[in-house]
């Protein structure tokens, strides 16, 4: 019985975990789109790498686009305030546009 309820337990916190594009398209419609184009057709500024030039570019790399959320610089602010559950579901969605 105890291992059944480690068992549900363990299930639950992976469901809890597993990071959703769609959350994470509409997050980057919201706080990302302002200046970069979040996805093809989208508008944003010419001056930003678009996210599909960004998530071809990193490839396998996308985790390493994380530093970008814990080291906000100055041209992209308020990146702190975001949760885990947000980056994951922000990378989840730059790894779909990889596809
Ligand atoms: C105020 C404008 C602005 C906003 C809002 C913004 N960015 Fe950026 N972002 C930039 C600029 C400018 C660069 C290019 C910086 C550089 O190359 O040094 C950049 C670069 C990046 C890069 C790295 C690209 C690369 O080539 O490695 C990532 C990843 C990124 N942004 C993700 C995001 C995400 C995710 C959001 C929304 C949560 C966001 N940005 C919101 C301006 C912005």
């Amino acid at each position: 019985m105890r291992l059944l309820v480690m068992l549900a337990t363990l299930l639950l916190a992976s469901a809890a975990h597993a990071a959703d594009p769609e959350a994470g398209r509409t997050l980057a419609r919201e706080a990302c789109a302002f200046c970069h184009v979040v996805e093809d057709g989208g508008s944003g500024s010419d001056a930003v790498p678009s996210f599909p030039a960004i998530a071809r570019e990193a490839g396998d790399n996308i985790e390493a686009l994380r530093s970008f959320t814990v080291e906000p610089h100055p041209q992209m602010p308020q990146f702190a305030d975001l949760s885990e559950t947000q980056v994951d579901n922000l990378i989840a969605y730059m790894r779909s546009l990889t596809e």
